[in-house]
């Protein structure tokens, strides 16, 4: 794994030969398996749930697996989720009453904790929940549905929030996620960010190597 991890959205991929995907996309160069829950409630969407992870794991799938909560209440998913081989469990901090308490429970289940902020949420949130925080998702994109366009003023909360890590002295690493692509992940980077989640960018192509493989070179330059 590089410094740099690229993280597929499998919400783009084929749902009909998810297996056969994810192993095709992490032999392609991916890192991580950014894994979209949607409950038709807290955004309007529905995806897969727990099942789903175990089957991948299942599967023979050992890449972490980041599942990123956008469900409330969030609490009752969070030992299903560490049971079924999550490796970060992340959550929106408005869709949960006791955010302290929440990442607690995903730490306390073996889990990687982090939080995720949407366009319009201030880094306000973040700063006494530092010594929590596994990973700091920033969502460039309103939360829902795959191929959206990226939101420019999400690379100034990129900048925000690695100088609050970097102050911070704590190991957090910094994703982000929608609209990314060969095309902007070097200015997203270059804001600092660490992690980047791509969908439609990735399983739309006809080669994911050839995909990944330009991202890399991007954050190489
Ligand atoms: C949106 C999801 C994203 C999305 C990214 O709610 O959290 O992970 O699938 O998809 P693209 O890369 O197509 O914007
Ligand atoms: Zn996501």
């Amino acid at each position: 794994m590089s410094d740099f991890w690229i993280a597929p959205s499998i919400l783009s991929a084929n749902f009909a030969r998810l297996g056969e995907e994810v192993d095709n996309v992490l032999a392609a160069g991916a890192d991580v398996v950014h894994f979209d829950v949607m409950d038709n409630h807290y955004v309007p969407n529905l995806t897969f749930g727990p099942m789903v992870c175990k089957a991948l794991r299942d599967h023979g799938v050992t890449a972490p697996i980041d599942v990123h909560l956008m469900v409330q209440p969030v609490d009752a998913l969070i030992g299903m989720f560490a049971e079924a081989g999550a490796s970060y469990i992340t959550f929106h901090p408005d869709a949960s009453t006791h955010v302290d308490r929440s990442l607690q429970m995903i730490r306390d289940a073996g889990c990687k904790a982090g939080l995720v902020l949407n366009p319009a949420v201030s880094p306000d949130c973040l700063r006494y929940v530092m010594d929590k925080l596994d990973m700091i998702l920033l969502m460039s994109v309103n939360p829902g549905f795959g191929g959206q366009k990226f939101i420019p003023s999400t690379i100034d909360k990129v900048r925000e929030v690695r100088q609050l890590i970097d102050a911070s002295g704590y190991d957090i690493r910094l994703e982000v996620d929608g609209g990314i692509s060969a095309k902007n992940i070097a200015e997203i980077a270059a804001a600092g960010a660490d992690t980047f989640v791509a969908g439609s960018a990735i399983f739309n192509a006809d080669d994911y190597k050839t995909v990944i493989d330009d991202m890399r070179t991007q954050l190489a330059s």
